[in-house]
């Protein structure tokens, strides 16, 4: 079982989908960067050991980095997902973790990278919105992207309905993209994605 780590910054439904869908791994721990998250409670009644490294106790960027890194390589783990964890990383670290950590993002990549991606795509007009899993590199948001899934963008859509047909999509693809990693069907070469995965197997909402 190749032990993994999840990363969350709040209530963690991503990581919850994840624990839900019985990966071939093993969550060693799932890790906050705020102690009030309340998904660290969800992940202690899955029996995941929880940690927190609050990021305010640290008087850089690359303090906090360098202890959260160190904190994740404690579990040997073989792969890092990030769920909802809203803080953007160093260099550094994410060379250490490189072709082994992968995102989940609102929005369908490149649009929309950062914040508040649901007003963006409702300011922009766009017709389609979604998710992306990407592996993570230093551009933020920028990283090769793995796979992707879109939802429609409704005449009467609110910030909160978009971000809810959104998240939906996000509990199925993100689970089926770890599985994929943890399987041995995607890898990071030479910076490029090499996804052996049946691909068209993802239905889109749209
Ligand atoms: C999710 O929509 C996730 O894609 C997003 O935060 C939310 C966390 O929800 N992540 C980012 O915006 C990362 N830049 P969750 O805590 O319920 O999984």
């Amino acid at each position: 079982m190749k032990p993994y780590v999840i990363l969350i910054s709040g209530q963690g439904s991503n990581m919850q989908a994840l624990l839900e869908d019985q990966l071939p791994g093993q969550c060693r721990a799932v890790i906050s960067n705020r102690p009030e998250a309340s998904g660290l409670a969800t992940a202690a009644a899955y029996g995941i050991p929880t940690k927190v490294i609050d990021h305010h106790a640290f008087a850089s960027r690359d303090a906090f980095d360098m202890a959260l890194a160190d904190e994740i390589e404690s579990y040997t783990p073989q792969l890092v997902l990030l769920a909802g964890f809203m803080r953007i990383l160093s260099d550094a670290f994410v060379a250490r973790f490189s072709g082994r950590m992968l995102n989940i993002h609102p929005s369908l990549l490149p649009a929309f990278p950062g914040i508040k991606t649901h007003a963006q795509a409702l300011a922009a007009s766009v017709k389609t919105h979604g998710c992306t899993v990407h592996f993570v590199t230093p551009a933020l948001d920028g990283g090769p992207i793995i796979a992707q899934a879109a939802v429609p963008v409704l005449p009467d859509d609110t910030e909160e309905s978009l971000a809810a047909r959104v998240l939906a999509e996000e509990h199925r693809l993100y689970p089926r993209v770890a599985r994929w990693f943890l399987t041995g069907q995607v890898h990071l070469i030479d910076g490029r994605v090499k996804c052996t995965a049946p691909l068209a197997s993802l239905e889109s909402a749209i």
